[in-house]
């Protein structure tokens, strides 16, 4: 099988894959990278969804022959601390419930904020209309990307002692 050499959350990796491996067995199985998870296969619930050079992507549908160069970026390593503001946001406010959607939805959100820091309500319900909640937390993730917000546009705060992670 080919060697492809991928760039994942800012490292060289290599896998000995099939060409039509999806991305997201890549991460999960070759790389141990199971943040990212399987929901539907086929695009259409956002539980697998990665960074390609700073595009929300979804990883099942993304073959890993497709990659090249690009720089993917998953749930690990949207903050090497864990404290994105949205890791942040998502624990002050507790948006989880199994948490299965819960790292496409901050990729996703991650996204948004990058592009658009203080999102409307109808902005982020147009970016996050791709990723799909069972558990129906909606409402706490749209509060939680608002809260986010605030918090990256507050001054910098000294590191707090809680070394818990979100999403990963
Ligand atoms: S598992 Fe990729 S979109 Fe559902
Ligand atoms: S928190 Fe359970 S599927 Fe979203």
């Amino acid at each position: 099988m080919p060697i492809y050499s991928l760039n994942i959350n800012g490292a060289k990796r290599e896998v000995d894959v099939a060409a039509e491996t999806p991305l997201l067995w890549v991460l999960r199985d070759a790389l141990d990278l199971t943040g990212s998870k399987y929901g539907c296969g086929v695009g259409a619930c956002g539980a697998c969804t990665v960074h390609l050079n700073g595009v929300p992507t979804r990883s099942c549908m993304t073959p890993v022959a497709t990659v090249g160069r690009k720089q993917v970026t998953t749930i690990e390593g949207l903050d090497g601390k864990g404290r994105h503001p949205l890791q942040l946001a998502w624990l002050e406010l507790d948006v989880p419930q199994c948490g299965y959607c819960q790292a496409g939805q901050l990729m996703s959100a991650a996204a948004l904020l990058k592009e658009n820091p203080k999102p409307t309500d109808a902005d982020i319900d147009g970016a996050m209309s791709g990723n799909l909640c069972r558990c129906a937390t909606y409402t706490r993730i749209r509060a939680g990307i608002h809260r986010a917000a605030e918090i990256a546009a507050a001054p910098a705060q000294p590191a707090a002692k809680t070394g818990k992670k979100v999403g990963a």
